[in-house]
Parts: structure tokens; sequence; C-alpha cells
């Protein structure tokens, strides 16, 4: 008997490689594989979460009221402008939903986020890559040619700000010329994932370009700097009616009270926030440097996590990694990326990169 019949586009769609855990059993163990942030929540954010544990028996705010309050006061946003969903990839997926599907195109820069091809196949609508440009040096996303790649059936371009995973980060210059070449009617997705680690004073800030730009949505999330990963949440800010549009498509009760209540506690928390951000931008900065003095060639990072490319030599890297006590995260034939950590974690990484390259 013939099984349920499944949509077409769900077969080989590829699935998410989540990055490798720490490994069990040996003498000491970090993961930096998946870009998240080695501190504990931050002050108050557990005693939220504790508190809001006694309401498991009933659902959510689904309108994250107390949350949107926050983050309108926060950053100078009305909170008709705001909608949260699980994690800033659950929110990407909903805008695929709401903006493209069978016949239609959505642009990206490859590398980048490893998401963007699977929401997007999940959608009917095809994928336009686009290579990233500047040598192994900048490894940047190439906005002309993303311009250039724009048809009448682009419905969709995500732009990675900074680009995970190679953590190359734009302009306000360059930013501005591209929007101003991308017609009115397709959506630009401006993900932030990582603004909180951008440093370079030149990178823009999504937000700023929202403003007077209906066409422009930023996705911000609660996973990285704020050490939220766990929980889901992310959020979108764009003009009405795609603000309303994540609404509609939002899975019901999403964000879970816990969630909730860990973002506002989270968003209080703003100094521990900063300082913690700062130590881990100051060993970005030792990372790339040491890794520059050991003679590798490394663009420069405004994220949480610095990119090798090591081409047929990224999987015995990650290997000679793991063994040294730390997991990384290969993308095969291309390269390594490896977040930022603990300062023990940082070491060994460097240690392992030391040796790699004498070999080589
Ligand atoms: C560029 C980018 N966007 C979005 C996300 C998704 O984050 P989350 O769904 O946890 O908010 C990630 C996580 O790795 C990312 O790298």
């Amino acid at each position: 008997m013939p099984g349920p019949r499944l949509r077409g586009v769900i077969e080989g769609i590829p699935s998410y490689k989540p990055g490798r855990p720490a490994a069990p059993g040996g003498p000491v163990s970090y993961k930096l594989s998946s870009n998240e942030n080695p501190y504990p929540p931050l002050p108050g954010v557990l005693e939220s979460v504790t508190e809001a544990a006694g309401s498991l028996n009933r659902y959510p705010d689904m309108g994250c009221s107390a949350l949107y309050a926050q983050l309108s006061e926060r950053f100078g946003v009305p909170a008709a402008h705001l909608a949260a969903g699980t994690g800033s990839v659950g929110v990407a997926q909903q805008l695929l939903q709401a903006t493209a599907g069978p016949g239609d195109e959505v642009i990206y820069a490859w590398r980048s986020f490893e998401a963007y091809p699977i929401i997007t196949q999940i959608s009917g609508a095809a994928s336009v890559r686009v290579p990233l440009t500047g040598g192994a040096a900048r490894e940047a996303h190439d906005l002309d040619a993303m311009a250039d790649a724009v048809t009448d059936r682009t419905r969709l371009v995500f732009v990675c700000n900074p680009n995970n995973p190679t953590g190359a980060a734009l302009t306000r210059a360059e930013l501005e010329r591209f929007l101003d070449r991308v017609p009115r009617d397709v959506l630009v997705v401006l993900d932030e994932a990582y603004r909180e680690f951008v440093r370079d004073e030149a990178v823009v800030d999504g937000l700023e370009l929202y403003r007077d730009r209906p066409n422009v949505c930023v996705l911000r999330t609660f996973s990285k700097a704020y050490g939220l990963a766990g929980l889901r949440v992310g959020f979108a800010v764009a003009h009405e009616p795609v603000a309303a549009a994540l609404r509609k498509t939002a899975v019901p009760f999403g964000v879970s009270e816990l969630a909730q209540e860990a973002a506002i506690a989270s968003l209080r928390s703003e100094d521990a926030l900063l300082e913690r951000v700062e130590a881990l931008v100051k060993e970005r900065t030792r990372v790339l440097g040491e890794l520059r003095s050991q003679g590798w060639t490394v663009p420069e990072s405004q994220a949480n996590f610095v990119w090798l490319r090591l081409g047929e030599r990224t999987s015995a890297f990650a290997d000679r990694a793991e063994e040294a006590g730390v997991t990384v995260r290969p993308f095969e034939g291309e390269g390594v990326r490896v977040t930022i950590g603990e300062t023990a974690a940082n070491d060994i990484f460097l240690q392992v990169a030391a040796a790699f390259l004498k070999e080589l």
C-alpha cells in the first residue's frame, strides 16, 4: 500500500546539522560548534524562568505583550512592528510562508546560514545562491551580484550581517546602495543574529535602515549574545503589513512563557550583557590576531566565531580539534567555523591551528 502522499519538495531537503556536542568522557571538552554563548543565563533570568515554570499548566501570552513593550522601549520601535517567534530561524521560516511559494525565487549569499536553503526548499520556492566575494581574507556578500540576481520572480532576499559562517559584515554604504537597487516589492531580510558582537562602526545597524524602508525586515535573536539558545526566542522588526503577516503565520503560542520571561529579564540585564559580549569580543580579537601571526588568512569577523577556509583539509582539522578537546563546525570541502568560547577552549583551538599549519 502506498504511504501518504508528501509534497515533492520534502524529498531531498538537506537536514539541518547541529554542531557536534562536546565529546563526553574526555579529560576536557568544549563545544565550539554552534555559536553559543559560553556564559550561563544573565542575572535574574533563572529566577524569572523558575517563577514562570509555576504556570506551565497555562498557555503563554500569545501576543507577547510584555516582551514587545520591553523591546519597543529598548529599540525605539512601535510594538506593532515586532513579531517574536521560536528562534529567529522560526521567524525566517514564517517570512517565507508569507512571501514565497512554488515558482518564486529566494536569493541569499553562499556560503551563509545553512537554514536558508532548507526553509526555502520547504516553501517550494527556488534558491538562488550568490557566491561570496573577496577571497579568503574577506568572504563577504557580493551585493552587486545579488542585486543583479533579482528577477520578476524574486520574493525575498536574505542578507546575513555579519555572515554566518565567515563573520564578514557589511557597511551602511554597501547596504544602502544595494537596497536602492532592489525593487520595493521584494522583501529584504537583514539577519542580524550576531549584531551585539559588531564593533566596526562602519557596519550598519539594520534598525536604522528599516525605518524608512517598508521592504526591509530585521531579524534578531536571544540565542547568541543573550545566551538563551535553549529557549528558542527571536524576533523580527518590520513595518506593517510584514509584521502582521508574521503574526498570522505564527505557530499559536509558539514562544513559551519561560522564553518570554527569560527574554524580558535578559533585556533588563543590559550591563551584564555588555560586559560578557565585550569579553567575547576581546577574545575574538586575540584569536584572530594569534591566527594571523601563525600565518593563517582569516576574514575579519564581527561575530562570535572565526572562519578558516581549509578546503579538502576541513574534516582533518575538525578531527584534530576534537581529539584535542574542542568540537568545531566543519563544512565539508570548504572550511571550519569555530565559535569564540571560554579562554581555555580558544587556547586549545589555537594550539590545534598552530600544529596543523606546520603540517601543511
Ligand atoms: C545567521 C543566523 N540567523 C539565525 C540563527 C538562528 O538563531 P535562533 O533560531 O536560535 O534565533 C542563527 C543561528 O545559528 C544564525 O547563525
